[in-house]
Order: structure tokens, then sequence, then C-alpha cells
């Protein structure tokens, strides 16, 4: 069962996602590889393989590709994914400290733990003159703090079940 936004994972609708790429792009496997994250939420192994093979390389190099960016995922993701910057500037303006309480409050809420999933550190978000940053379900948030944090993942969901 899915209950995220996103559809789940068929190979039909994956080719039919690539099969237009490659046919416009040399060497697409990027394209590709951020075509299936957007419909699907991340990029299974199958698709990864099936990838490879539309773009006439080697699995082993499509997989570079696939691990060199960070953001291209291989499971799911949470319903509201929360990912909290953790690069230099943010750290100044307590960055850091807003992990710790961040991971204090989804320690004490196991269905705030659950909708957001695991913190994925992000570095630099552009938005340094107002840390900490972060990004709640792909939406910046600067000056972040818990209970900020908080609304934007109930206003999140609420969006998310409206559709
Ligand atoms: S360091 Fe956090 S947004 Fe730039």
């Amino acid at each position: 069962m899915n209950h995220s936004r996103y559809p789940e994972w068929r190979a039909e609708a994956a080719e039919a996602l690539i099969a237009p790429i490659v046919a416009a792009e040399p060497g697409p496997v990027l394209l590709c590889l951020q075509a299936v994250q957007a419909h699907f939420g991340y990029v299974p192994g199958d698709a990864v393989g099936m990838i490879a093979k539309a773009c006439n390389v080697s699995r082993a190099d499509a997989h570079g590709v696939f691990t060199f960016y960070a953001d291209l995922r291989d499971t799911p993701p949470p319903a509201v994914p929360v990912r909290l910057c953790a690069a230099e500037a943010c750290q100044a303006v307590g960055g850091r400290e807003l992990k710790t309480e961040w991971a204090t409050a989804c320690g004490d809420d196991a269905v705030l733990a659950a909708l957001t999933g695991v913190d994925e550190p992000i570095f630099c978000l552009g938005n340094c003159a107002l840390g900490p940053a972060a990004l709640v379900d792909g939406e910046l948030m600067g000056c972040a703090d818990v209970a900020r944090l908080k609304a934007a993942v109930t206003q999140a969901q609420t969006a998310g079940e409206a559709l």
C-alpha cells in the first residue's frame, strides 16, 4: 500500500518517462534518474538498470551517477520529509542545536517521526542569511525552530490530505 503522493513504482511507467529523454538528449543518465525520482519519489534499483540500458551505458556507470548525487534516493520518501541544513553558516546560528532539538521532538512523538522520517542532512540551501534553514516537504524555511517546523509539517500534511 502506498500512502504517499507519489504513484507506486511501475517499470512500464518509468520506461515511458525515460524514452523521450533518451531520444532528445545524448547520455541523459542524470536526467532520467531525476525524472524517475520526480515521478515516483525515489529511484528503485530496477530503474538504475533500466536507465543504464536505455542510455547504453554500463549499470556501474549509471549507479555511479546515482550515488554521486546525495539528493537521489533509493527508498520511498517519508510523507513530509524534513531536512535541516548542516552547513557552516547555519551551524553558526544554531543549526546543531536545532538538529538536537528536532531529534528530541521526533523521539518524543512517534507519529511525527514516522511522518517526517530520518533527517537527511543537506549542505547549504542558499538561505544562509536566514539560518538555521530547513526544507519541509521541499519548501524552504528560514529561521527554523522546532515549533515552526512542526507547524509546517502539519500544514504540509493537511495540504497533502486535501489533494
Ligand atoms: S549554510 Fe545553511 S543555508 Fe547556507
